[in-house]
Protein backbone atom coordinates (compact mmCIF):
# COMPACT_ATOMS: atom_id res chain seq x y z
CA UNK A 1 0.00 0.00 0.00
CA UNK A 2 1.10 3.44 -1.08
CA UNK A 3 1.48 5.21 2.56
CA UNK A 4 3.23 8.65 0.84
CA UNK A 5 1.04 11.75 0.51
CA UNK A 6 1.29 14.96 -1.85
CA UNK A 7 1.36 18.47 0.59
CA UNK A 8 1.49 21.97 -0.57
CA UNK A 9 2.44 24.02 1.63
CA UNK A 10 4.96 27.06 2.27
CA UNK A 11 8.23 26.74 3.79
CA UNK A 12 10.25 29.99 4.64
CA UNK A 13 7.62 31.85 2.52
CA UNK A 14 8.46 29.83 -0.84
CA UNK A 15 5.57 27.59 -2.14
CA UNK A 16 6.17 23.74 -2.04
CA UNK A 17 4.59 20.94 -3.64
CA UNK A 18 5.92 17.57 -1.87
CA UNK A 19 4.96 13.71 -1.73
CA UNK A 20 5.71 12.60 1.44
CA UNK A 21 5.50 9.48 3.66
CA UNK A 22 2.43 9.58 6.05
CA UNK A 23 4.25 8.83 9.21
CA UNK A 24 7.51 11.42 8.40
CA UNK A 25 7.87 13.71 10.96
CA UNK A 26 8.13 17.73 10.07
CA UNK A 27 11.85 18.32 10.97
CA UNK A 28 13.08 15.18 9.04
CA UNK A 29 11.26 16.22 5.84
CA UNK A 30 13.09 19.94 6.63
CA UNK A 31 16.19 18.23 6.57
CA UNK A 32 15.91 15.38 4.53
CA UNK A 33 13.95 16.27 1.96
CA UNK A 34 14.52 20.53 1.32
CA UNK A 35 17.73 20.59 3.24
CA UNK A 36 16.87 23.05 5.75
CA UNK A 37 19.19 21.17 8.04
CA UNK A 38 19.33 24.35 11.01
CA UNK A 39 16.23 22.79 12.50
CA UNK A 40 17.93 19.48 15.03
CA UNK A 41 17.22 16.62 16.15
CA UNK A 42 17.62 15.78 20.06
CA UNK A 43 15.29 13.77 22.19
CA UNK A 44 12.61 13.16 18.91
CA UNK A 45 10.61 12.75 21.69
CA UNK A 46 8.67 16.79 22.29
CA UNK A 47 11.07 17.34 25.04
CA UNK A 48 14.64 19.31 23.89
CA UNK A 49 13.36 22.18 21.76
CA UNK A 50 15.77 21.64 19.55
CA UNK A 51 13.59 20.79 16.36
CA UNK A 52 11.73 23.99 16.99
CA UNK A 53 10.26 25.35 13.50
CA UNK A 54 6.89 27.60 13.52
CA UNK A 55 4.16 26.25 11.85
CA UNK A 56 1.23 29.28 10.89
CA UNK A 57 3.51 31.31 13.17
CA UNK A 58 3.51 29.60 16.02
CA UNK A 59 6.31 27.79 17.53
CA UNK A 60 6.00 24.05 17.61
CA UNK A 61 8.14 20.80 17.80
CA UNK A 62 9.41 19.77 14.72
CA UNK A 63 9.69 16.22 15.83
CA UNK A 64 5.78 15.63 16.98
CA UNK A 65 4.43 17.07 14.26
CA UNK A 66 4.06 14.71 10.93
CA UNK A 67 4.81 16.75 7.51
CA UNK A 68 1.28 15.70 6.18
CA UNK A 69 -0.33 18.15 8.93
CA UNK A 70 1.40 20.97 7.82
CA UNK A 71 -0.50 21.09 4.39
CA UNK A 72 -1.60 24.20 3.23
CA UNK A 73 0.13 25.79 6.10
CA UNK A 74 3.09 27.72 5.96
CA UNK A 75 6.24 26.76 8.01
CA UNK A 76 9.16 29.01 9.55
CA UNK A 77 12.42 27.42 9.63
CA UNK A 78 15.84 29.10 11.93
CA UNK A 79 16.51 29.50 8.34
CA UNK A 80 13.88 31.78 7.38
CA UNK A 81 14.16 33.50 10.94
CA UNK A 82 17.62 35.05 10.19
CA UNK A 83 17.30 35.10 6.38
CA UNK A 84 14.86 37.68 7.17
CA UNK A 85 16.88 39.73 9.37
CA UNK A 86 14.13 39.52 11.88
CA UNK A 87 16.69 37.58 14.50
CA UNK A 88 19.91 40.26 13.66
CA UNK A 89 20.01 41.90 17.09
CA UNK A 90 19.27 38.42 18.79
CA UNK A 91 22.08 36.66 17.16
CA UNK A 92 24.15 39.66 17.48
CA UNK A 93 23.68 39.52 21.74
CA UNK A 94 23.76 36.00 21.52
CA UNK A 95 27.86 35.87 19.76
CA UNK A 96 28.47 39.38 22.23
CA UNK A 97 27.28 37.25 25.39
CA UNK A 98 28.65 33.94 24.48
CA UNK A 99 25.18 32.53 24.63
CA UNK A 100 26.32 29.33 22.82
CA UNK A 101 29.24 26.48 22.80
CA UNK A 102 28.43 23.86 20.37
CA UNK A 103 25.30 25.64 19.01
CA UNK A 104 23.32 22.31 19.10
CA UNK A 105 20.43 23.76 20.96
CA UNK A 106 20.88 27.64 19.47
CA UNK A 107 18.59 27.22 16.56
CA UNK A 108 15.57 26.29 19.04
CA UNK A 109 16.43 28.74 21.46
CA UNK A 110 16.53 31.40 18.61
CA UNK A 111 13.32 30.52 17.85
CA UNK A 112 12.06 30.09 21.17
CA UNK A 113 13.93 33.88 21.83
CA UNK A 114 12.35 35.39 18.55
CA UNK A 115 8.64 34.31 19.89
CA UNK A 116 8.91 35.95 23.18
CA UNK A 117 10.24 38.78 21.63
CA UNK A 118 7.37 39.38 19.62
CA UNK A 119 4.58 37.74 22.02
CA UNK A 120 5.70 39.34 25.49
CA UNK A 121 8.19 42.51 24.68
CA UNK A 122 7.92 43.44 28.61
CA UNK A 123 8.86 39.95 29.78
CA UNK A 124 10.61 39.92 32.67
CA UNK A 125 14.51 37.77 33.47
CA UNK A 126 11.95 35.35 35.03
CA UNK A 127 9.87 35.08 32.84
CA UNK A 128 12.46 35.03 30.09
CA UNK A 129 14.37 31.66 32.34
CA UNK A 130 10.65 30.31 32.24
CA UNK A 131 10.02 30.91 28.49
CA UNK A 132 13.34 28.61 27.51
CA UNK A 133 12.78 26.59 30.20
CA UNK A 134 11.28 24.08 27.17
CA UNK A 135 14.64 24.22 25.29
CA UNK A 136 17.48 22.50 26.72
CA UNK A 137 21.27 23.49 26.70
CA UNK A 138 23.96 20.91 27.34
CA UNK A 139 26.79 23.49 27.40
CA UNK A 140 26.00 27.68 28.63
CA UNK A 141 24.36 26.92 31.70
CA UNK A 142 21.34 29.16 30.55
CA UNK A 143 22.66 32.11 31.90
CA UNK A 144 24.40 34.38 29.50
CA UNK A 145 21.16 33.08 26.95
CA UNK A 146 18.88 34.54 29.40
CA UNK A 147 21.24 37.57 29.32
CA UNK A 148 20.76 38.09 25.42
CA UNK A 149 17.78 38.08 25.43
CA UNK A 150 17.24 40.56 28.22
CA UNK A 151 19.83 42.32 25.96
CA UNK A 152 17.72 42.14 23.28
CA UNK A 153 14.43 43.31 25.29
CA UNK A 154 16.39 46.37 27.02
CA UNK A 155 17.03 47.71 23.66
CA UNK A 156 13.65 46.84 22.02
CA UNK A 157 11.89 48.57 24.61
CA UNK A 158 14.37 51.75 24.52
CA UNK A 159 14.00 51.76 20.54
CA UNK A 160 10.40 51.52 20.98
CA UNK A 161 10.24 54.54 23.34
CA UNK A 162 12.30 56.42 21.32
CA UNK A 163 10.29 56.08 18.41
CA UNK A 164 7.02 56.78 20.64
CA UNK A 165 9.09 60.15 22.06
CA UNK A 166 9.93 61.12 18.19
CA UNK A 167 5.89 60.13 17.27
CA UNK A 168 4.61 62.65 20.09
CA UNK A 169 6.81 65.45 19.78
CA UNK A 170 6.15 65.60 15.64
CA UNK A 171 2.24 65.38 16.57
CA UNK A 172 3.05 68.06 18.89
CA UNK A 173 4.82 70.14 16.69
CA UNK A 174 2.13 69.50 14.17
CA UNK A 175 -1.13 70.70 16.83
FE1 LIG B 1 12.03 17.58 19.10
FE2 LIG B 1 13.73 17.23 21.11
S1 LIG B 1 13.99 16.72 19.01
S2 LIG B 1 11.81 18.29 21.12
FE1 LIG C 1 25.62 23.21 23.21
FE2 LIG C 1 23.45 24.60 23.90
S1 LIG C 1 25.33 25.38 23.13
S2 LIG C 1 23.65 22.47 23.73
Amino acid sequence: MDDRREIHLHVNGVARHCAVATRQHLVDFLREDLGLTGSHLGCEHGVCGACSVRLDGQVVRGCLVLAVQADGRTVETVEGLTDSGAARDLQAAFIARNALQCGYCTSGMLMAAAELLETRPDASREEVRLWISGNYCRCTGYQAIVEAICDVLAARRSAAALVGSAAAAASGAAA
